[in-house]
């Protein structure tokens, strides 16, 4: 990437404009600002961590933790205290987890990883409290089987985002309130939930968070929604709805789960993406990025994927209120990608020794070189 694309003219105003349109967002009795590892003296950015890096534009850079990994691996443990700002739950805030068996809620390992980050000032991204995937069984089963009806499962669902919101209330910075409700084909997603409680669950799902939580930011979270298209231009359409309807969201995350392969975006595709969403009067994030390829890498592959892991973050950094980048995992020591994209990994910023790859130094530069 050129440098002169990273260094704008017109400096003076740049920086009016961060200050103007990157406003606080901090959960309850934490500072937007990451205190963490504070280094007031100027040294190379190349040996700078992200948290460092970030901490200057007022932005959260995180990672999605995974859980097994954090109890048996110390490096990838303590790599997450130093590099991030952020963390995010892979799996263990998902439904689930949570309650693997009626009425048996299981907090443990998400409770370690809250406390984690409250030890390492990180803020904690919230995920998610309604997706069509990793649902309990007992509630899969039970709605096909007909002994949860359509009536019983909304106020399932009800008793899920309550109970779940008000055991983290005060903990977390935001939630991912409904995740990928809508279809590549820009539909409203066919799930358990639409068909059984009507397009209305996603306002509802707002309004139960809401209640249990006042001061939690709420978002919507979906993938391949990084610029404008069909998909996203029916979450914009969405977001409009609820806000005319009074219901309360307040964020909306883009994945970022791209392939070197197809979706490469431009910095200005993903601003301008997000600003539409911030004109409405929401906050937006970088929710799940990670960029997969072709087994095995080479050179054009990973800077392909450099350039992708750049664009966003430089898309997330100029965008009016684009408050986090958050990666779905950063060393390729563990990543779901393997197990999802037959043939495919390599997606992540560091590689399986921890080493930092083309990605990681892009990501660097366009932190340390943004004004
Ligand atoms: C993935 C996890 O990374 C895997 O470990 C799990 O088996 C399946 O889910 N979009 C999301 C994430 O919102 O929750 C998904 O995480 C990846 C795609």
């Amino acid at each position: 990437m050129r440098i002169s694309r990273l260094v704008t003219a017109g400096a003076l105003a740049a920086v009016a404009l961060w200050t103007l349109n990157l406003p606080a967002a901090a959960a309850p009795g934490t500072d937007q600002a990451d205190t963490g590892g504070a280094i007031e003296h100027a040294r190379n950015p190349a040996e700078q961590s992200l948290r460092e890096l970030a901490k200057r534009h007022n932005l959260r850079v995180g990672t999605a933790v995974d859980m097994t990994a954090f109890n048996n691996d110390t490096q990838y443990r303590e790599r997450i205290a130093t590099e991030f700002s952020a963390v995010t739950a892979e799996n263990v805030m998902k439904w689930s987890e949570l309650e693997p068996q009626r009425g048996v809620y299981n907090w443990g390992p998400a409770d370690q990883l809250v406390e984690s980050a409250r030890q390492n000032h990180q803020l904690v991204h919230g995920h998610t409290l309604l997706w069509h995937n990793q649902l309990p069984t007992w509630l899969t089963q039970g709605v096909a089987s007909g002994e949860i009806t359509p009536d019983e499962l909304r106020q399932l669902l009800r008793k899920h985002i309550i109970d779940v919101v008000t055991h983290f209330k005060g903990k977390i910075w935001h939630w991912d309130v409904v995740n990928e409700v809508i279809d590549d084909n820009a539909q409203l997603r066919d799930t358990i939930w639409l068909q059984n409680l009507g397009p209305s669950y996603i306002a509802d799902s707002f309004r139960w968070a809401h209640e249990a939580d006042r001061r939690v930011k709420l978002y919507l979270n979906d993938y391949n929604v990084e610029g404008i298209g069909a998909k996203s231009n029916a979450y914009y359409a969405l977001v409009q709805e609820l806000l005319a309807d009074g219901v309360p969201v307040h964020g909306f995350g883009s994945q970022g789960h791209l392939d070197t392969r197809f979706g490469n975006y431009s910095a200005f595709q993903v601003k301008e993406n997000l600003d539409r969403f911030a004109d409405l009067g929401l906050e937006t994030s970088m929710t799940e990025v990670d960029v997969r390829m072709p087994m095995p890498p080479d050179a054009t592959k990973l800077n392909a994927q450099a350039q992708s892991y750049g664009a966003l973050m430089l898309g997330c950094l100029v965008a009016k209120r684009c408050v986090m980048f958050t990666v779905w995992g950063y060393t390729d020591k563990y990543s779901w990608v393997p197990g999802f994209f037959t043939g495919q990994g390599a997606a992540n910023l560091l590689d399986e020794n921890f080493q930092p790859k083309f990605a990681y130094r892009e990501v660097q530069a366009v932190l340390a070189y943004t004004r």
